[in-house]
């Protein structure tokens, strides 16, 4: 492999916002799809409850926008909103002409089984059982495969974005980006990659916490990467907690989709008593951070370790045939979910705030797009409405796509560009460093900066963040960079903007929710943090 590569388009991230990316672009570009690990790793194959859309009869565009306004706690983007959800319907269809096996009414092979969640106030969540995410990535991934001008690099993992005032000296306005540096983590070797367009779709930052649903990739990168290269970042201290993660010590956070409650699924006390409607009207298919924080309130009140989720009272058959992988799964831990409860808790799921862009994906810098987990749009805001994730990544990947044919887009020649630089760097000595400074930023995370804050809290945990974000750039510029590094890198820096966005919030509202300042405020606006100079 060349120290140097040359794309069109370099696509960062490999879930369903970077497959639909390249696979919307034309087959006459030089399309490079670089991912770390392999092409299916990536929250995308996780998913399980489905797709949002507006698909059946008795649903609506206003409903839709309606539910998702309301979720999002008086800080979504109204523009955005209606920009997304006006174009669901073709998102559907672009997934169903790619070969997605969508779950279809029962005896009916043209009318897909649409499942309710939380928030909706209709049935409009397409999905293939409940393993909606493997069935979009797998089907996305085979696509890719068949197409000979996408170049896929695996085991590729992204170090920093490439700028034009950063390698040139310049100062222009806006800067452009001219590609990134990416590590072979098959040789530990930096290439070059140049590229007219670059899009981040490296998903979200939820391993910034101890516990969560997301896989060990979810490490916030693209944030990292663009926060340095001088792209704003919004809305940081909304992270998502999903209310139903499986309790056990070897499940690792596995999640029990929404789409169990809302098939009938109850959610109960040690005791078996019912609580949900203590806390909200709509019991359990209240908005997901209505119901995360009513379990971790109970959790507290009763010092339990977990409570119960319950949907043993539907027929045996319907459970196995709508949650065949989570029925399996239970199973394979010892809970029969056709006969007994199972235990739950909430854990860190997904990061509603990212880098900035505009209906078109674009971000802060000329040739670089943001699309899917990592970028805010403004279609979540305090609280993303379930099933709004998966359509977000496809919809903005699509008109970043587009876009991307219709600018005029900048030079490619990486001759021109600078190769890494290893010369001042030395094997490391001490990699206890890395693992140490991991496992201290995602506990602090979860005990200072979780589903309740208070300002000392957070104040707390900025000190601490501060001082290991100081170490680890002193590791970073003594030693030669290896995957754990970089992202430890880039877990810090979140952590740091989920603080800061955190503190500035002088309220509660939606997924923020503070001791300090239990109220709403009347008068709210998104948080933006920008950088002073890229980093
Ligand atoms: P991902 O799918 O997370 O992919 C990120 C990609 O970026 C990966 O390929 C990764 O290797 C790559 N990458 C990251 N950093 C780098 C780097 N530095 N260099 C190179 N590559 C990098 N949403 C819904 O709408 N409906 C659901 O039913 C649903 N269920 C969910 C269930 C679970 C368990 C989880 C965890 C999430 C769920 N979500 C759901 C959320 C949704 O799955 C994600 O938000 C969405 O899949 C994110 O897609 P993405 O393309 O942005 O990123
Ligand atoms: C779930 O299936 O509960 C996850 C849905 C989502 O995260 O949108």
């Amino acid at each position: 492999m060349p120290s140097r590569l040359s794309a069109d388009v370099l696509v960062i991230g490999t879930g369903a916002a970077g497959l639909t990316l390249a696979l919307s672009l034309p087959r006459n570009l030089n399309i490079y799809l670089v991912c770390k690990g392999e092409l299916g790793w990536g929250s995308t194959a996780w998913a399980q409850g489905g797709v949002a859309a507006v698909l059946d009869k008795v649903d609506s565009v206003d409903d839709h926008v309606a539910d998702t306004l309301k979720a999002g706690g008086g800080l979504c983007e109204p523009k955005a909103v209606r920009h997304t959800v006006e174009r669901s319907a073709s998102a559907i269809q672009w997934l169903i002409d790619q070969g997605v096996p969508f779950t279809h009414e029962d005896g009916s092979e043209v009318d897909y089984h649409l499942t309710r969640e939380g928030g909706h106030r209709h049935r409009r969540i397409i999905h293939a059982a409940d393993a909606t995410g493997r069935a979009i990535s797998e089907t996305l991934i085979r696509n890719v495969q068949q197409r000979a001008n996408i170049h896929v690099l695996e085991q590729h993992i992204a170090v920093d974005l490439i700028t034009r005032n950063k390698v040139f000296g310049t100062s222009e306005t806006p800067d452009r980006c001219l590609g990134a540096y990416v590590l072979d983590q098959r040789n530990d070797r930096v290439v070059t990659i140049g590229a007219r367009s670059t899009v981040i779709a490296t998903g979200g930052a939820s391993k910034v916490y101890l516990f969560t649903s997301n896989p060990d990739g979810a490490t916030g990168d693209g944030i990292a990467m663009a926060w340095r290269a001088g792209c704003r970042v919004v809305n940081m201290e909304f992270n998502q907690f999903h209310p139903t993660c499986l309790y056990h010590p070897k499940a690792k956070s596995f999640l029990i989709s929404e789409a169990v409650r809302g098939e009938g699924g109850l959610l109960k006390l040690p005791n078996g008593e019912r609580f949900m409607h203590r806390f909200d009207k709509r019991g359990e298919l209240a908005p997901r951070d209505i119901v995360a924080r009513a379990i971790d309130h109970e959790m507290k009140r009763l010092g339990a370790d977990h409570l119960y989720l319950d949907i043993s009272h539907k027929p045996a058959d319907f459970i196995r045939s709508h949650f065949p992988n989570i029925y399996d799964r239970c199973l394979s831990f010892g809970y029969d979910m056709t006969l007994e409860p199972i235990p739950v808790v909430p854990a860190a799921h997904y990061t509603c705030g990212g880098i900035r862009t505009d209906l078109h994906a674009r971000t802060d810098l000329a040739g670089l797009y943001a699309a899917g987990e990592c970028a805010y749009t403004g279609l979540h805001g305090a609280n993303r409405l379930a099933s709004n994730s998966l359509l977000e990544c496809i919809v903005f990947a699509r008109m970043a796509s587009a876009d991307i044919l219709d600018s005029d887009t900048g030079p490619s020649d990486p001759d021109e560009l600078p190769l890494w630089d290893e010369s001042r760097v030395s094997d490391s000595d001490e990699k206890v460093v890395i693992s140490h400074n991991w496992d201290e930023i995602r506990r602090f995370m979860w005990d200072y900066v979780g589903i309740v804050r208070s300002d000392k809290r957070l104040e707390r945990a900025l000190r601490r963040v501060r001082l290991l974000k100081q170490e680890i750039q002193d590791y970073y510029a003594n030693f030669r960079v290896s995957a754990d590094l970089l992202e430890l890198r880039n877990l810090v820096v979140v952590a740091e903007l989920i603080i800061e966005s955190a503190l500035s919030r002088k309220e509660s509202r939606g997924l923020h929710y503070t001791r300090t300042y239990p109220e709403p405020q009347e008068q709210t606006e998104i948080t933006v943090l920008s950088p002073e100079r890229p980093h």
